[in-house]
């Protein structure tokens, strides 16, 4: 069995992402997402929102599971079984920090990163862009699934 995760904080999932983790499924016999909790960021979404978004919208997606985890990766690693980190790359200065990262989790537990170039029609797009631009009204429904959209003009409307 040849496990993968595809860490990340999902705070909410973007186009960007489901393209990852599809193209992630179609190499490994499963992949978890896994929602890293940084305890000292205050999210526009709770945790389990954030599950909630990406059951939604990786439901076709049959070896595709999701998970949250309190921690270093590499315990969860440890933990599940899992071999392999898969990253999306939108940039090159993504790469410093994601080679960094890396050659860090190796150094500490021989798990092993696989960084997979992004499709470049999201090349520009964060979660975090996607929070600002929708927290002044823009319009981000091109960007991300269509509950996600749904759940974040609620989310801006309910903080005003
Ligand atoms: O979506 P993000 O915020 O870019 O994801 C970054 C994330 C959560 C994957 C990264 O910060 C991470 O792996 N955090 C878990 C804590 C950890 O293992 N830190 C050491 C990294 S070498």
């Amino acid at each position: 069995m040849h496990r993968a995760v595809c860490p990340g904080s999902y705070d909410p999932v973007t186009n960007g992402h489901i393209d990852v983790i599809e193209r992630a499924s179609g190499l490994f016999d499963e992949v978890v997402v896994a929602v890293l909790v940084n305890k000292s960021k205050k999210g526009m979404f709770a945790v389990d929102e954030r599950i909630q978004m990406l059951r939604e919208t990786t439901s076709s997606l049959t070896n595709v599971r999701i998970d949250s985890w309190h921690g270093l990766l590499v315990d969860y690693c440890r933990d599940n079984d899992i071999a392999t980190i898969v990253k999306g790359l939108r940039s090159v200065s993504d790469f410093d920090y994601e080679l960094q990262m890396a050659q860090m989790n190796r150094e500490l537990s021989g798990v092993e990163t696989m960084l997979m170039p992004n499709n470049p029609l999201y090349s520009f797009l964060a979660s975090s862009l996607v929070k600002e631009v929708a927290n002044y009204h823009g319009d981000v429904s091109h960007l991300v699934p269509g509950t996600v959209n749904d759940r974040i003009v609620k989310r801006v409307a309910e903080t005003e």
